[in-house]
């Protein structure tokens, strides 16, 4: 098992989420201050169809969103890993992040993405990993740049909304 999670950190493990997560992650992705750059929070029932989308994201490609959790209490964190996303007509690797509000500002989404991209470089043996992130999301971008990715371009996202591209070769 251990090849298909990124490798844990000093603080952070990872591991696959199932139906069994519900609560925390409704709990994450229905915030309003964790999903302030997205059209909307989501609601318990759109928790579950994100959840779902990461089980068929772990079968088909063997990778996905990954659930955060803190090594010394088993505590959830939130959300984090790859995931495969089009953008300009081209599907690109894409490292994602979420953190609970109250855990947000202690580094943690830049340990777990680090340790993402070492998981897309070193056992998925990706050549390119992208981040998509909103102009106006700041430690998002903070976050990308700390592990590698600087801003690469401008771009549009699917849904007609103006995104930054974040990139390196890995
Ligand atoms: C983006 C996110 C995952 C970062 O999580 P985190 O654990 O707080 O991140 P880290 O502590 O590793 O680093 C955050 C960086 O952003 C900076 N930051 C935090 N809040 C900020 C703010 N309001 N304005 C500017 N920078 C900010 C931090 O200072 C830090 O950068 P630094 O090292 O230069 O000081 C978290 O803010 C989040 O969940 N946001 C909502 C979901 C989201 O937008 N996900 C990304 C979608 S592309």
């Amino acid at each position: 098992m251990s090849h298909l999670v990124p490798s844990p950190t000093p603080r952070l493990a990872f591991r696959r989420m199932t139906v069994d997560d519900l609560d925390d992650m409704a709990a994450l992705l229905g915030d309003p201050e964790v999903m302030r750059h997205y059209p909307s929070p989501k609601t318990r029932d759109e928790a579950l169809g994100w959840i779902e989308w990461n089980e068929r994201l772990y079968q088909e490609h063997g990778y996905g969103l990954w659930l955060v959790t803190l090594r010394a209490t088993g505590e959830f964190v939130g959300d984090c890993g790859l995931t495969p996303q089009e953008i300009d007509g081209v599907t690109e690797l894409e490292v994602g992040y979420h953190v609970r509000s109250d855990l947000q500002g202690n580094g943690y989404a830049t340990e777990a993405a680090a340790a993402c991209r070492d998981h897309a470089r070193e056992v998925l043996r990706a050549a390119r990993l992208v981040a998509i992130i909103r102009p106006d999301n700041r430690p998002s971008q903070r976050v990308a740049e700390k592990i590698g990715l600087p801003f690469e371009r401008a771009a549009v996202s699917r849904s007609g909304l103006p995104v930054r591209i974040h990139a390196t070769r890995l």
